[in-house]
This record gives structure tokens, C-alpha cells and sequence, in this order.
């Protein structure tokens, strides 16, 4: 099997190399949940350099190293804090930081800057979100989410709610998904639909079948998996359309029970209006499993980028 340098999209990943990657984040249960130590990237340091806001993403980045036994470099607030505010480019930066750090995860707001960090780098690059473009750490962990909630992935139903055109996380996890036979409906507003090009590339893998609707109880009614995201502010250049857009869907209890008593919700958080607090006493309401899982993942990227882990 192929090694894995840098994690900069889920398109690159075979079906084999992603189910290896949900094998492998498995295995770290206990030393994610600080059962048993473990030294494996012990002497390795992880510089996380965020040009945008997070809770999730970095924090389980740097559990999942330093659990594992490594170290941390953290840049929380690079547009401010960093030379970026001296005018110094990502390329510049990313070829010092390599000098300090065995492998960088970085989250930008420009499309492919994850992707042209790794050109620079002689490290590996991780992709903590790129613009509103892809989050491949968050697709892997959402992947992990469904088998572990559902048993499999294959023969689900997966219903995507929201802002299917500036959430980053919907992109990866539909390419991710695009490797299993199991069928993705997309609910949106029209103006909010996926890229009709992503759209066709999933469907010319041949596997995951593509619907959309607006219907959103009727999809619910079909669902295996909910999965739910805000409508993503900042992608909005024109706030009179983020004002239109605004709370234009939301999914409450009564809503989830009428569909059924088992739909797993999913969500990969924040939170704002349109996921109800009342949901979280729902049965299937996964999304803080959800966000531990990402350390798993995140731990075994980690391992596999910084050669301590290979996929079978
Ligand atoms: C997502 C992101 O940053 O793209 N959050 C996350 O990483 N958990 C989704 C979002 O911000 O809505």
C-alpha cells in the first residue's frame, strides 16, 4: 500500500486507503480516552498554524500529539499573531516552520492554500480547511462517525441538510463517502446546492448514488443519517444574501420524531439556529461522539504522516 505524505484532499484516497485510516483511528481508543500512554510520537512536533477561527479541529489535532506522546507548536490566530500580518506569503512561512516542526496542520481562508503549502513544505501538510473549498480530516472523521454509529457505511442513507455550497465539511465528506455504496440526498435551498461538478465526479466513481430534494420532511423519512451544518457566514461576500439566506432551514425534535425513532444525527459543528437544542436528548444525536472521533482520526493521520503507522 501506497504511504501518505500529505493529507490535502479526500479525492486522492482509494476505498482501501480510507477504510485503513478508520481501522487504524480505531485502534486509539484507549490512549485517546487517557486509558493507556502511548510514546509513539514521542520526540515528533506538530506545528498547527489556523489562519481561521476553531474549537474542534485544532484542539483534537493537538490532543491526538500530544496523547500520543509528541509535541505541539500552536499558531491559534496566524492572520494576527504570525509575520502573515507583516505581509510575509504562506510560502515563506511554511518553509521556516518546517524548520521548527515535523509536520504542520494549517487551516486558511484561501482555496488550495493547504495544497500550496504542500508544494513548499518539506514536511507533511495536513488540511485543516481550506476556504470553503474541502476539510479532508473532517470527511474522514464524519466517515468514521457513520460506521461506528450504523455498523457500515455501504447501504446508508445519508441526508445532507443546509449549506451544501460553502460548507467545506459537506465537500470532503461527500468525497469520502463517493468510495461507498450508499446513497447521499442533498437538501437545500436552490441557492445552497453542492457544485454540479463535485456532483458529477461522485457520480462517475459509480458507487454512491446522488439525489437532491427540497423536501426535507420526506427526505428525513428516508434517512439512515442526518447530517446538518450552519450556513457558513463568513463565504458570504454579499450580506444582504447571507441575511436572505439566513435561517432558512431548521431541524427540531418533533421534526426528527416524526421521521422515525433512528436516524443518527450528525453535525460538524458549530452549532447556530438550525440543529434545536432539543435534538441533543434525540437517541440517535451523535455529534460529541462525533467530535471525539475526531481525534482518532486525527491520531492516525499523525502516525501514518510521520512514518509510526502504515496502512495494511
Ligand atoms: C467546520 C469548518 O470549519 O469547516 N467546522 C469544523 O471544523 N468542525 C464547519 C463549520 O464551521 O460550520
Amino acid at each position: 500500500m501506497s504511504s501518505i505524505r500529505d493529507v490535502v484532499s479526500l479525492k486522492l484516497f482509494s476505498r482501501e486507503q480510507l477504510d485503513g485510516i478508520l481501522d487504524l483511528a480505531e485502534s486509539f481508543e484507549d490512549i485517546a480516552r487517557g486509558k493507556k500512554r502511548s510514546e509513539l510520537l514521542a520526540g515528533k512536533v506538530l506545528a498547527t498554524l489556523f489562519y481561521e477561527p476553531s474549537t474542534r479541529t485544532r484542539l483534537s489535532f493537538e490532543t491526538a500529539m500530544l496523547r500520543l506522546g509528541g509535541q505541539v507548536l500552536s499558531v491559534a490566530d496566524a492572520l494576527q499573531t504570525s509575520s502573515a500580518w507583516k505581509g510575509e506569503s504562506l510560502a515563506d512561512t511554511v518553509r521556516t516552520v518546517q524548520n521548527y516542526a515535523d509536520a504542520i496542520a494549517i487551516r486558511h481562508p484561501e482555496k488550495w492554500a493547504a495544497h500550496n503549502a504542500a508544494k513548499y513544505a518539506s514536511v507533511p501538510v495536513l488540511n485543516a480547511g481550506d476556504d470553503a473549498n474541502e476539510h479532508p480530516t473532517q470527511g474522514l472523521l464524519d466517515l468514521l462517525t457513520v460506521r461506528r454509529e450504523r455498523g457500515s457505511i455501504d447501504g446508508q442513507t445519508i441526508v445532507m441538510v443546509g449549506d451544501n455550497k460553502h460548507c467545506r465539511s459537506n465537500h470532503s465528506f461527500a468525497d469520502g463517502l463517493a468510495n461507498y455504496n450508499a446513497r447521499l440526498v442533498l437538501v437545500n435551498p436552490p441557492e445552497l446546492a453542492l457544485d454540479r461538478e463535485q456532483i458529477k465526479e461522485i457520480e462517475a466513481k459509480g458507487r454512491l448514488a446522488v439525489g437532491e430534494t427540497t423536501d426535507l420532511p420526506e427526505a428525513l423519512k428516508q434517512a439512515d443519517v442526518m447530517y446538518i451544518v450552519r450556513i457558513q457566514k463568513e463565504r458570504y461576500s454579499d450580506p444582504a444574501e447571507y441575511e436572505r439566506m439566513k435561517g432558512s432551514y431548521k431541524v427540531d425534535r418533533a421534526m426528527l420524531e416524526a421521521a422515525g425513532p433512528n436516524i443518527s444525527v450528525m453535525h460538524p459543528m458549530p452549532r447556530v439556529d438550525e440543529l434545536a437544542p432539543d435534538v441533543d436528548d434525540y437517541p440517535g444525536a451523535c455529534y460529541f461522539r462525533q467530535s471525539f472521533n475526531g481525534v482518532l482520526i486525527r491520531m492516525a493521520l499523525l502516525a501514518l504522516v510521520l512514518g509510526k503507522a502504515q496502512l495494511r
